[in-house]
């Protein structure tokens, strides 16, 4: 799968140990940065992350911010998007298999690798169930 990734310097540590599991997982990784953990800004490369599955160029998105909660903001602007901020494994399920979720959303500052790798398996392993699902996703459209 092709899959963008960013976070800021809060989620950066985060996004590195994502990134090598993906790769490791033998998918495609495009990395919008942050390159280090000096201060900056989650829209400069959330935006750009998100932007790429809502183009097409990427299947999926995985953002870490400090709290999760700026980068959800700023990829759930972008029309096509359904970013979902996981805490836990079932909500990452749940965001696929009911709300067609693609792009995942983690908090650098409170989540664990180990919890993250959970989250992260039922997000990329979860199929949309569709059905009765998609005239509410339809509906909550810009
Ligand atoms: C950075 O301090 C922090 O505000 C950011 O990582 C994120 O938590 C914002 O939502």
């Amino acid at each position: 799968m092709r899959i963008a990734l960013a976070s800021d310097h809060a989620g950066f540590r985060l996004k590195q140990f994502i990134k090598d599991r993906l790769i490791e997982m033998g998918h495609d990784i495009e990395d919008f940065g942050a390159d280090s953990e000096a201060s900056c800004d989650y829209p400069d490369h959330g935006r750009p992350a998100a932007e790429a599955v809502a183009s097409g160029k990427a299947e999926r998105a995985v953002l870490v911010c400090g709290t999760g909660q700026g980068m959800a903001m700023t990829a759930n602007k972008l029309r096509g998007i359904r970013a979902a901020l996981c805490f836990e494994p079932y909500s990452a399920r749940m965001a696929r298999a009911h709300n067609n979720a693609n792009v995942l959303v983690l908090a650098g500052r409170l989540t664990g690798e180990v919890m993250a790798e959970e989250i992260l398996a039922q997000f990329l392993a979860t199929k949309y169930d569709g059905g009765r699902h998609d005239k509410r996703l339809e509906k909550m459209e810009p």
